[in-house]
């Protein structure tokens, strides 16, 4: 596997395949790779020539310098790990004099109110973070397609947005959210978890699989005051949100409405650790 750690050399390697008619798929990470990124790529690989998959722990997009220190950084892991993989990928793995030159700043974005929903309003940044970073990827890796996952679904939506408003030419792929074996969404923060922290994680998904299982048949105000309820006296985990919010929208809902495609959202502190999760309502 080629890797490359600065765009001056990537470059060239893209413009080549460019040139050659390859298609460029692209898969953003910020490592301590997991099945759920490897899914990510596996896909981009059946639909395009080259995959490129960049490494990059991005600083604007966290609101808390702790849970930047703290984030995992395994590269040689990583490597190994995308190495199972066969076919061509290449892996960018750059630093922030790379990436930002000498200022890392964030530019500022407006996706429409998106950005002012669940993690918008708890992370402060976060998504003008999130723009700025994959605004100067795009333009680097210059993909025909891009891959993100369902896992953090507002990202998927506001990246869908920037791609729209900034008239981005590349087609953006929603993957589905990959699982532990006890529910709980695969998340490189997992790996700060304890055994005991990991396994009383599992509730967040049958929190989760209770509301979608009621949803048809229980009002939406109902059905947040039985989340509440469910960790008010949790001994591990402790609830920062939950919402049932309209798909496309990102908008929390009071009363459903026909025609109209909702997902449940939750935001959980484990310990130190931030998880989040959502699952698409019937
Ligand atoms: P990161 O958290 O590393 O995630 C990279 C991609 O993997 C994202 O699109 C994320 O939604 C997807 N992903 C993570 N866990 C998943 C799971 N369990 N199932 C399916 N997909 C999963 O998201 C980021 O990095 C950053 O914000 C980034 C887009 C790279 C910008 O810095």
């Amino acid at each position: 596997m080629v890797v490359y750690t600065d765009k001056e050399s990537l470059t060239p390697f893209i413009l080549s395949k460019k040139n050659n008619s390859k298609k460029i798929g692209f898969v953003p990470t910020m490592g301590a790779l997991h099945k759920g990124h490897l899914s990510l790529v596996k896909t981009a690989l059946d639909q395009n020539d080259v995959v490129v998959v960049s490494i990059y722990v991005n600083p604007t997009q966290f609101d808390n310098l702790k849970d930047l220190e703290n984030y995992p950084r395994i590269p040689v892991k990583d490597q190994q790990f995308l190495e199972q993989l066969s076919g061509d990928i290449v892996l960018y793995v750059p630093d922030n004099k790379d990436i930002y030159g000498r200022a890392v700043d964030s530019m500022n974005f407006r996706f429409d109110g998106l950005e002012h929903q669940m993690e918008g309003a708890h992370r402060d940044g976060h998504f003008d973070g999130v723009g700025t970073i994959l605004t100067l990827l795009f333009e680097i890796v210059q993909p025909d397609m891009a891959y993100f996952g369902e896992k953090d679904f507002q990202q998927l939506q506001i990246v869908r947005k920037l791609v729209e408003k900034n008239s981005i030419p590349v087609q953006i792929i929603g993957c589905p959210i990959v699982r532990e074996n006890n529910g709980l969404a695969m998340s490189s923060r997992n790996k700060r978890l304890s055994k005991k922290e990991f396994k009383e994680a599992a509730f967040i998904y049958e929190t989760l699989s209770e509301v979608r299982s009621k949803f048809s048949s229980t009002s939406i105000n109902k059905l947040k005051l039985l989340v509440k309820e469910r960790f008010l006296h949790h001994d591990y985990l402790k609830l920062e949100y939950f919402e049932i919010a309209n798909e496309s929208t990102l908008v929390p809902a009071i009363r459903k409405r026909k025609d109209n495609k909702y997902r449940a959202f939750i935001a959980v502190h484990c310990g130190e650790v931030r998880l989040i999760d959502n699952v698409a309502l019937p």
